[in-house]
C-alpha cells in the first residue's frame, strides 16, 4: 500500500508559491485533511506501517501535527500528547529550542506527559529542515518516553531533515 498511499498524498497537496515569504514554496495539506476517504486511508496506512500494538501514545506537533496525531491515536486506541509552541502549556514543562533562519523557536511538553517506558509514535504533517522534529524527539526522551517512530505525511528531502535526525528512522508517506 506504500506507493498507493504516496499517490494519495501527492494528489491532495497544493503548492503555494511565496508563502509564508517570497521564494518559499508552501506545501498545503489541507485538501488531504478535507477529503474524508483519503484522510482515513492515510491514517490507517500510518497505523498499519508501524503496527497498532507498536506504540502506547502518539505525539502531535503544533499545529497541523495535531490533526494527524489525534486521528492515529483514536484509530489505535491510545492517547495523544500535544507538543506545543512556547507559553501555551499550563503546567511545568520541558522546553527545547532550535534555530530558524532568523531567530529561534521553542517547543514544550508537560513534564508528566508520558508514563515511564511508554513507546511514543511522533507524527507531523511535513518534515522540512528537521528542526521541529529534532526538538520534539529530544523532548519526548527528556520527558521519559521512548521514541517508537517518527512519521510525516510529506518529506521535503532536499532540505536534509532525514540526515539531521539520523540515525533515528524517519517514515514519510511521500518524499519530494
Ligand atoms: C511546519 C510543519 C512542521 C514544521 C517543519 O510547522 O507543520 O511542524 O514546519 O519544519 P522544519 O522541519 O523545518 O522544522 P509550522 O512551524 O509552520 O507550524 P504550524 O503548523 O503551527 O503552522
Amino acid at each position: 500500500s506504500g506507493p498507493r498511499v504516496a499517490e494519495l498524498v501527492a494528489s491532495r497537496v497544493l503548492d503555494v508559491p511565496d508563502f509564508p515569504k517570497p521564494g518559499v514554496m508552501f506545501k498545503d495539506l489541507m485538501p488531504l485533511f478535507a477529503d474524508g476517504e483519503v484522510f482515513r486511508q492515510v491514517v490507517d496506512g500510518i497505523v498499519a506501517y508501524h503496527g497498532r500494538d507498536a506504540f502506547d501514545a502518539v505525539v502531535g506537533i503544533e499545529a497541523r501535527g495535531f490533526v494527524v496525531a489525534a486521528a492515529i491515536a483514536y484509530a489505535a486506541g491510545v492517547g495523544v500528547v500535544p507538543v506545543r509552541k512556547a507559553g501555551k502549556l499550563p503546567r511545568p514543562a520541558y522546553s527545547a529550542s532550535y534555530a530558524l533562519e532568523y531567530g529561534e523557536a521553542t517547543l514544550e511538553v508537560h513534564e508528566d506527559a508520558f508514563t515511564a517506558g511508554h513507546r511514543v509514535l511522533v507524527v507531523d504533517d511535513v518534515l522540512a529542515t528537521g528542526g521541529t522534529a529534532e526538538a520534539t524527539l529530544d523532548l519526548v526522551e527528556r520527558a521519559g518516553g521512548t521514541v517508537a517512530g517518527f512519521t510525516v505525511l510529506l518529506e521535503l528531502g532536499f532540505l536534509g531533515g532525514r540526515e539531521r535526525l539520523a540515525p533515528r528512522p524517519v517514515h514519510a508517506l511521500l518524499s519530494v
